[in-house]
């Protein structure tokens, strides 16, 4: 590439692609008129170097392990700042004032209420529903008792379905866990922080009395910021390609849950503790390295790896002080703990891991934290869903308002049949 041209030759003809440069990271072909000018399109499964778009919100280097939400390195936010804070950032482009904070936070507070109909959708659902389910359902439906914030063209419904949706995940994920238990739900409580009232909404049952325990709030608290955003990843992108039909912000997010459910990415939380919990004790590690190498056992080791980091996922180190803090808090001894950190060293030092550049990611130690803090591993992907909503919510904004934004429709490489003549049945 030469001065901020691509040069593209294709048989006897060459074509020029301008080069894009962001602030920082990798500069883009932009290749627009590629399909105009050559007839041909390009190919790239899986959009491993391909960008979808421009985003201000979040820049990941893979390699060095680096996380930014505006700017702010993940680490610093993670110790210094809370969820509503990065919310507030991610939404608005910078940190709040005091007063900004107190503003946006009451506004929150007051959309945590879902509408009391709402509650039927739950009834239909089996006890035993995974509560992944649930939420796909019942966000999807809130569209249906919304109707005064879905016209996406109006900036003021747009900020309204955005809070609401903040607002409302915490009320519907407790929900779920409460009707998985058979007990009532609890209303939200105006006079609790965001994740008090979660913890408050999920724990607290009517016949007694509930504090929220602080350092639980802080843990928690730290991990819906380690959960917010991250990029172009597979949930967010379907919240965008979904948005970008024009369809209204509660479908999109209810398409964005029906992705990350997937144990490649959201659900893959769930599917490391149970992988820890199966593996059971230290010495069965190397059985599990060995069928997370062998090319014909499709088994991989859940929580390690990630498309984008090539490094320690800095989410994961933050996850694993979080984990020790909370677990000498609450003086628990989970020897899913101690394997997980036992199956960390011996993968670090393992040729494979190593050459292919797996390290644990943001799930290898969410599950050890989530489960001291008693929640089933059926609603860990729930929590991801809950935090991440803060981050499909400002992609989303950040997608609707984008000029360059139209729908999204990739083309294909086509391998089918060429055209053929119908073939009446008594003829085959
Ligand atoms: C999240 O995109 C995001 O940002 C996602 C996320 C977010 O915040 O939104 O960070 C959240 O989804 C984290 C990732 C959670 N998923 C898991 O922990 C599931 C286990 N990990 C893998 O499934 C895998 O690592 C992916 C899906 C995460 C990434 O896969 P890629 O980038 O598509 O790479 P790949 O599947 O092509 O793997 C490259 C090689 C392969 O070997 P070869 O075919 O080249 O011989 O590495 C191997 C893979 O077999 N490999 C693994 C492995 N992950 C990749 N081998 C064993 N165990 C693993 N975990």
């Amino acid at each position: 590439m030469a001065d901020g041209t691509a040069t593209l030759a294709l048989g006897d003809k060459s074509f020029d692609y301008k080069l894009m440069s962001g602030t920082v990271g990798p500069d883009v072909i932009d290749i627009r008129k590629l399909y105009a000018d050559t007839d041909a399109f390009t190919y790239d499964p899986g959009f491993t170097s391909t960008a979808s778009c421009q985003s201000g919100l979040t820049y990941i280097d893979g390699d060095a392990g680096i996380l930014l939400h505006r700017g702010y390195p993940i680490d610093q936010l993670a110790d210094q700042s809370s969820f509503m804070e990065v919310a507030y950032l991610l939404l608005n482009g910078e940190l709040p004032s005091a007063d900004e904070l107190s503003t946006f936070k009451g506004t929150i507070t007051r959309h945590t209420m879902v509408h009391e109909q709402l509650a039927q959708f739950f009834r239909g659902f089996r006890r035993d529903a995974h509560p992944m389910a649930i939420m796909c359902g019942v966000v999807g439906a809130l569209s249906a008792f919304y109707h005064d914030s879905t016209d996406i063209t109006d900036p003021k419904q747009r900020e309204i379905a955005s809070h609401r949706l903040i607002a409302k995940m915490p009320t519907l994920a407790a929900m779920a866990y409460k009707y998985s238990l058979g007990q009532p739900f609890v209303y939200p409580d105006n006079t609790l922080s965001y994740t008090g009232n979660f913890l408050k909404m999920t724990y607290s049952v009517p016949a007694e009395e509930y504090h929220v325990d602080p350092l639980i709030e802080a843990a928690l608290d730290k991990i819906f910021i380690l959960h917010a955003d991250h990029e172009q990843n597979a949930s967010t992108s379907t919240v965008r390609l979904a948005g970008s039909s024009g369809a209204n912000p509660f479908a999109c997010m209810a398409a964005g849950i029906a992705c990350l459910w997937g144990p490649a990415h959201g659900g893959a939380n769930e599917a490391a503790l149970n992988m820890l919990r199966e593996i059971g004790t230290p010495d069965r590690i190397p059985e599990f390295i060995a069928r997370a190498k062998n090319k014909d056992d499709p088994f991989r080791l859940m929580g390690f790896g990630h498309r984008v980091y090539k490094n320690y996922d800095p989410r994961a180190t933050a996850m694993q002080k979080t984990a020790n803090e909370l677990l000498d808090h609450l003086g628990v001894t989970d020897p899913v703990f101690d394997v997980a950190r036992e199956l960390e060293q011996i993968a670090l030092k393992d040729q494979y891991f190593i050459d292919k550049k797996l390290f644990p990611n943001v799930d290898f130690y969410s599950g050890v934290v989530l489960s001291a803090i008693g929640f089933p591993t059926t609603m860990f992907t729930v929590l991801f869903a809950l935090a991440r909503t803060v981050g499909w919510v400002a992609q989303w904004n950040e997608m609707i308002t984008d000029p360059a934004q139209k729908i999204g429709r990739p083309r294909q490489l086509y391998t089918g049949p060429v055209q053929r003549d119908y073939v009446e049945a008594t003829k085959r």
